[in-house]
């Protein structure tokens, strides 16, 4: 009787140790995705649609290869969440924004419409897609 109490405990802890490790290797692994979100297309459509052009789409990965994150989110003054940013045309226009590069200077200027007014028609505001993207009209 005794023996077989004994043996028992043992067991329950080393089960426990079986779940703690299949857990922790589980977080491990989802770790990397709960960042996601830095990949994909952002698409800004909370007024361009309304005002009669696309709704714009912004391919986070193709700037985020090419720019470190403070540039955008903190220099340039970027909040760090899809939908988050109130942008118009006039900022950008200013220099602020997008502005801040699309100036034909940095990159090419807010005279180039169609290549940031590139998605479809109906298309909400937020993130599209996974580590990938094809840059304007993909979407
Ligand atoms: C060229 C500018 C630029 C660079 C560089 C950049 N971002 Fe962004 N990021 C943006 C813009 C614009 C948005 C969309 C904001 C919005 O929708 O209002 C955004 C959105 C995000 C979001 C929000 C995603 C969501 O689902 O809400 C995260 C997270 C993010 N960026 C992380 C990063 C990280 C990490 C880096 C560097 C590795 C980085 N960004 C580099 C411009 C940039
Ligand atoms: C560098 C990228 C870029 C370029 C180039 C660009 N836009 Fe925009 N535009 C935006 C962004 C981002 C918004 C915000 C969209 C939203 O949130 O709905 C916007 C918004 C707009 C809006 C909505 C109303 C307003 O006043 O903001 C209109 C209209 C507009 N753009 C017209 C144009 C026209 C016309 C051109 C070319 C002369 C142009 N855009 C070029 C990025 C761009
Ligand atoms: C920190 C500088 C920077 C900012 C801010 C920035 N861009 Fe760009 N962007 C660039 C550069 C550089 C290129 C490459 C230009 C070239 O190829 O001549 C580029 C290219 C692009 C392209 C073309 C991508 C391709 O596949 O060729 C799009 C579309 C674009 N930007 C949209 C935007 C929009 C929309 C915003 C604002 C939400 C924005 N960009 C903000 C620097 C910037």
């Amino acid at each position: 009787m005794g023996r077989h109490i004994e043996n028992h405990q043992p067991v329950i802890i080393r089960n426990l140790m079986v779940w703690l490790i299949l857990l922790l290797s589980l977080l491990t692994l989802l770790a990397p995705f709960s960042v996601h979100a830095e990949y994909g297309d952002v698409v800004f459509n909370k007024r361009a649609e309304k005002a009669g052009v696309r709704p714009v789409i912004f391919p986070h990965w193709f700037h985020r290869i090419r720019y470190k994150c403070n540039v955008c989110h903190s220099e340039i003054g970027f909040k760090m969440r899809a939908g988050a940013n109130d942008i118009f045309m006039a900022n950008i226009k200013n220099g602020k924004f997008c502005g801040a590069c699309h100036n034909n200077q940095i990159a090419w200027g807010a005279e180039n419409c169609h290549l940031c007014h590139s998605g479809l028609p109906g298309l909400n505001s937020g993130i599209r897609g996974g580590d990938t993207t094809a840059g304007p009209g993909k979407w």
